[in-house]
């Protein structure tokens, strides 16, 4: 080592290095910001752009193309809607769907198609109407205890028991006395946001507004409980063993046919439909069994099989497969063809979703919907039968 060795030069440069350094560290901090909300903001244009195609391709038969609503779903272009909802609750929604409608669960997490990354491009697109979205007003249709009572037996009764008459696992809900001392806001708010330090789930994210409105309807059945409405929950066991496939009003408004065979009494256990309604005109006319061959094939051979075999798988549905018609279950079947003609229309006029977490298909409301013209239900009803003789 030479003791005289001159260190001013190579200081200078470290010195004039390290100001350089510190100088552009100075300036990649000032343009980083500037950067990273740059890539925020085209990776939050390409979840908008992904999400709008989505949303093209699986939401707007229902939803309509800008989203604002059909007569089959309700409008998600609105302020209000956008403004008292939040991301994680949309998501939640369009994943899980909502039971017991014709939202379906879109999520692979509840067996739908989509993935998580699908979903949250889905609620980024939904998201981008808020800044221009209209003030529509929605119309929340009135609760409907029907769809209370389906809610109700295919949610909570393994919790809160058939008529909500209470659990080991959860209190009685159907106590008059109580019910009258409570309001719906009350209740309202607690099957929202539940319990669940006590076990009681928060259903705000899981049944829609409306849904929780048909299940208060049903809870002002109770509450208004005359002799009447008790002897009829009381007197459907199929109300109570089978959850959905029954409800309340159902039961007591659509009586089916009586005939020089017997009376066929509510009581009877007979599966029904979980969308309520009547017969349809069907029931009136010959149905032609070789016209009912070919609205078999185009229009139910999909979910219910070759001939109606069966063997149609349904995720999230309690029996995982779509019922085979071939041979049809004991409790639609008749003797009797009024009776066995009377079993089938109610499904195929008002359609229904099965019993089960979030079942991936449901049987379509062919009437209702005006699928099909009332000849063509009788036709295929007379096929169905003829399957079964
Ligand atoms: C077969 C018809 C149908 C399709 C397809 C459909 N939906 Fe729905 N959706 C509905 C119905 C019906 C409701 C209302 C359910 C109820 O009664 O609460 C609904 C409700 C919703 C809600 C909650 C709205 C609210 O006001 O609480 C969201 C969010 C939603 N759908 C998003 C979607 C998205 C996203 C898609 C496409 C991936 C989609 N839906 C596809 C029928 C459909
Ligand atoms: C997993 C079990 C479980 C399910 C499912 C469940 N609950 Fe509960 N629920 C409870 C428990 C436990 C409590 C009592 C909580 C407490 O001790 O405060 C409760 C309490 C309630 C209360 C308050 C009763 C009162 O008098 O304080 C209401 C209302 C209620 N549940 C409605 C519902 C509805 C509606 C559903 C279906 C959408 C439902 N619950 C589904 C477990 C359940
Ligand atoms: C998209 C699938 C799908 C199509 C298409 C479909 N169904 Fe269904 N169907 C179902 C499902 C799912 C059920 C079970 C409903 C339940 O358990 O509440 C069902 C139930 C039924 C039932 C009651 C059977 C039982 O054991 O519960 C009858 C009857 C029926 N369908 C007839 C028809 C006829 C007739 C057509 C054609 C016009 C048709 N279905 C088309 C899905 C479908």
């Amino acid at each position: 080592m030479n003791s005289n060795e001159n260190y001013v030069p190579y200081a200078a440069v470290a010195a004039g290095l390290s100001v350089a350094i510190l100088v552009l560290f100075q300036v990649y901090l000032v343009r980083e910001p500037a950067r990273i909300s740059a890539d925020e903001a085209r990776n939050q244009k390409a979840a908008v752009d992904t999400g709008q195609t989505l949303f093209a391709n699986n939401c707007v038969t229902c939803h309509g193309e800008k989203g604002e609503g059909s007569d089959i779903a309700p409008s998600l272009n609105n302020k209000e809607f956008l403004s008292k909802t939040d991301d994680d609750t949309i998501f939640s929604i369009v994943s899980s769907g909502v039971p017991n409608t014709r939202m379906p669960a879109w999520n692979q997490s509840h067996g739908g198609p989509m993935t998580d990354e699908d979903v949250r491009n889905l609620v980024a697109f939904i998201r981008s109407w808020q800044a221009n979205a209209p003030d529509v007003t929605v119309t929340v249709r009135p609760g409907d205890a029907n769809q209370g009572a389906a809610i109700f037996n295919g949610t909570c009764i393994v919790c809160h028991g058939p008529e909500g008459k209470g659990t080991d696992r959860a209190p009685a809900l159907n106590d008059p006395a109580k019910l009258q001392q409570f309001n719906d806001s009350w209740y309202r708010q607690v099957i929202m946001d539940g319990r669940p330090a006590q076990g009681m789930p928060t259903w705000g994210t899981v049944l829609s507004p409306e849904q929780i409105n048909d299940v208060l309807a049903l809870f002002d059945l109770w509450r208004s409980r005359t002799v009447t409405q008790t002897a009829l929950l009381t007197s459907t066991p199929a109300l109570q063993s089978t959850p959905s496939a029954t409800t309340v009003v159902a039961t007591a408004t659509a009586a089916p046919p009586s005939t020089s065979a017997g009376t066929v009494t509510a009581t009877e256990q007979v599966a029904r439909p979980s969308n309520a309604g009547g017969p349809g005109a069907a029931l009136s006319l010959t149905g032609d069994l070789s016209a009912g061959a070919q609205v078999y094939t185009s229009n139910c051979q999909t979910c219910h099989g070759h001939e109606g075999k069966g063997g149609v798988t349904n995720p999230g549905s309690s029996d995982g497969t779509i019922p085979p018609l071939n041979p049809i279950d004991d409790t639609i079947a008749n003797k009797d063809t009024k009776v066995f003609a009377y079993n089938v229309d109610l499904f195929v006029e008002h359609g229904s979703t099965p019993d089960g977490p979030n079942p991936q298909q449901s049987m379509p409301a062919w009437g209702d919907d005006k699928k099909l013209t009332p000849q063509q239900i009788a036709d295929v009803i007379a096929y169905i039968i003829s399957l079964n003789k």
